[in-house]
């Protein structure tokens, strides 16, 4: 695999994939990403200009997505509109570019016989209960529950479709709750983190209680490099590093390493169909190719993403007032 599509490489996942494989492959990697708001071109500022080429572009768009597909050995695909929140107030670009997208990406790699690997959710499971003791696995039926995730859901659909019926060379796979650097600061935790150095205090949403099963996003990164090499064709793989917390026990992490007062957040309006619990099981992933996640304690790996948006500033400041007059209108 010597040159890469990656599509949403702008993105908070997808420029840590481009920023991964710069420093862990000899790959050369073409990023096609729309720079909506959630895309920002400094997140591969200061990458060698002779690896990684951006594309400022749609995945709807099939004369530049075929030309593109043409040029490279495979595709990446984390382009998505993946908020939640957005998908509750404003649907439209959700089905759009989650399906439409997905559906043009399909045909062009169909056409051109292109390896694909497609990056999705453990959302589309819908969620479990506090006291469950299954978690996720390959088999579990698909129940999503958000715009979100019904369109990822779909997208996951298409997908398996054009593998059994076109025998399209495709992979999946669906991972847990992503933390790290460049991720967008409408997100819980880089939300949280700027409200505590903005002088704002962090917004639980109801109780706090429900909770994801995060991951550092270089661990997720390696194992889709991981399927993309060595995956079966077809074949899904859940990407989870056992990373299980409540929402409270996250912001007080956050405060405790932030130096302020474990109680020093608000209870805000909950989100409408709030799933209440995502859990991973990636045994697959872990006997069938061998990963191992390098970062298994959470609040040891978000020490790194803290001190980063405490340095890059920049990189979050002129979204922040802008996203927080959104949050209020909505009591959040
Ligand atoms: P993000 O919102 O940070 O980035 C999405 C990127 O896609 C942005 O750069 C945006 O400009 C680009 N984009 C949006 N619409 C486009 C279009 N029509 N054409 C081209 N580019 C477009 O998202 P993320 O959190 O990095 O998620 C990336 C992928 O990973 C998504 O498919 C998401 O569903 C999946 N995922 C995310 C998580 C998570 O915790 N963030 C977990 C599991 C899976
Ligand atoms: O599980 C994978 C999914 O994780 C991805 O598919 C999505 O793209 C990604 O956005 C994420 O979805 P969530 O809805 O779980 O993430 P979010 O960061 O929006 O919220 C995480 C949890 O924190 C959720 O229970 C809602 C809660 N929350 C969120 C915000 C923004 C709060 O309590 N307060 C907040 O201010």
């Amino acid at each position: 695999m010597n040159s890469l599509l990656v599509t949403g490489g702008a993105g908070f996942i997808g420029a840590n994939f481009v920023r991964w494989l710069v420093d862990n492959t000899t790959c050369t990697v073409t990023v096609l990403d729309k720079l909506t708001y959630a895309g920002n071109k400094a997140s591969l500022d200061g990458l060698p200009p002779e690896r990684v080429k951006l594309v400022v572009g749609d995945i709807c768009d099939r004369p530049l997505v075929d030309s593109l597909v043409g040029d490279c050995d495979a595709v990446v695909h984390f382009a998505a509109e993946s908020h939640n929140d957005n998908s509750l107030t404003n649907p439209a670009p959700f089905v759009t570019t989650n399906l439409v997208g997905t559906f043009t990406l399909l045909e062009a790699v169909r056409a051109q016989g292109k390896r694909y690997h497609h990056i999705s959710t453990d959302e589309v499971y819908g969620d479990l209960e506090l006291d469950d003791p299954e978690r996720f696995c390959e088999l579990t039926p698909y129940n999503p529950s958000s715009p979100y995730s019904a369109t990822k859901a779909g997208s996951d659909l298409l997908v398996r479709a054009w593998v059994r019926s076109f025998g399209v060379q495709a992979t999946l796979s669906n991972c847990s709750n992503n933390y790290g650097p460049y991720q967008h600061i409408e997100k819980f935790i880089p939300r949280q983190i700027t409200n505590v150095l903005t002088g704002r205090r962090p917004k639980l949403y109801g109780t706090g209680a429900n909770v994801r099963d995060w991951i550092h996003v270089d661990d997720h990164n390696a194992a889709v490099w991981l399927i993309l090499n060595q995956g079966r064709i077809g074949e899904t793989y859940l990407i989870g590093a056992d990373g299980e917390k409540n929402n409270r026990e996250v912001v007080e992490e956050i405060l405790r390493q932030l130096g302020q007062a474990p109680d020093a957040y608000d209870l805000v309006v909950d989100r409408p169909g709030h799933d209440l619990r995502y859990a991973i099981d990636s045994t697959k992933l872990r006997q069938e190719l061998g990963w191992l996640p390098q970062y298994p304690c959470f609040s040891d790996g978000l020490t790194a993403p803290i001190a980063w948006y405490q340095a890059n500033e920049t990189w979050w400041r002129e979204a922040k007032d802008a996203t927080e007059a959104t949050y209020a209108l909505q009591g959040q």
